[in-house]
């Protein structure tokens, strides 16, 4: 059998159980193969060894019981960057790149030092960030030791210094950032079971809202303010039907703007911290 056969077979099995079957057909094979995708487009006439073709039709087995491709091959390119993803991390989106450039747009306004990722997952956001903006001193927290594991990995294999903190949102963050940016776990509970069987088999941690799907966003706009320095900006990514509830949170935030997705559709909220909550928060400050 030839790359090219494999293909057409991979994308025939997974047609109409997944959303992008020739796309994970390539990238199992690509993996299985150990090359890149430029060498087997180069390749589609060789013919692949046995053992070869039956790891694939394995990997096309898993992705049709619902596993994940990047759970699969263990990886997913975000920002353009490989990291590293297991089963206790949730697969960055493309979506998430849209936190990232909002990100990048703010600190090219050329003051900001410091940065939080609040829920930072596989660490893809802030690995992201201080690969693109060395100087920055960045920090990142999670709840889940298993994905902070991941994380640090993936800091060390893109060569990415972060610092990263084990805690429930604030609480064992110390210090005051200039930025602070969260893509917290949205979905609202009873919206889980609906999701497609792919999604279900993430993190439970990293998907699950609480009953709205904005418990976490309430707890972290109630408290980012003792930990935002003056003129400091939060940026959180919701969903787009959760951005007019998310405002009314932030009314008491300066200079509250939305940001798209590729698709158009409102993605990420920016807001600055009040001046008069600030210095409240700074007056009271240990
Ligand atoms: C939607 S995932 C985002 C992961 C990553 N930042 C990304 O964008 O791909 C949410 C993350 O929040 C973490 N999380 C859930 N509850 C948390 C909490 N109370 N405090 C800190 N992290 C939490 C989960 O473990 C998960 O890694």
């Amino acid at each position: 059998m030839t790359i090219k056969d494999l293909l057409v077979q991979g994308n025939a099995l997974l047609k109409g159980h997944v959303d992008a079957p020739f796309l994970d057909a390539r990238l199992l094979l690509e993996h299985i193969l150990g090359i890149s995708h430029t060498r087997l487009l180069l390749r589609v006439g060789n013919s692949v060894d046995q053992e070869s073709v039956k790891r694939f039709h394995r990997a096309l087995n898993r992705r049709l019981n619902g596993e994940c491709t990047a759970y699969i091959i263990g990886y997913k390119e975000f920002w353009g960057l490989p990291f590293i993803i297991t089963p206790d991390v949730l697969v960055p989106r493309p979506d998430t790149e849209t936190l990232v450039e909002t990100a990048l747009n703010f600190i090219k306004q050329g003051w900001m030092e410091s940065v939080l990722e609040l829920c930072t997952g596989s660490g893809a956001v802030a690995v992201s960030l201080k690969r693109e903006v060395p100087y920055l001193s960045v920090t990142a927290g999670d709840v889940s030791r298993k994905a902070l594991a991941v994380a640090r990995e993936n800091a060390q294999h893109l060569q990415a210094d972060v610092t990263f903190v084990y805690s429930d949102l604030f609480e064992h963050i110390e210090g005051r950032f200039d930025l602070i940016v969260a893509n917290p776990p949205y979905i609202p509970t009873c919206v889980i079971e609906t999701l497609a069987r792919e999604v279900q088999n993430e993190p439970r941690l990293a998907l699950d809202g609480g009953e709205d799907g904005l418990v976490l966003i309430r707890r972290i706009i109630a408290s980012v303010i003792e930990h935002l320095y003056p003129r400091g900006v939060l940026l959180i990514e919701a969903a787009p039907e959760q951005m007019i509830a998310i405002r009314e949170m932030m009314s008491r935030y300066r200079n509250i703007q939305t940001f798209c997705d590729l698709a158009g559709r409102e993605r990420v909220i920016a807001g600055t911290g009040s001046d008069l909550g600030l210095a409240l928060s700074i007056l009271n400050s240990p």
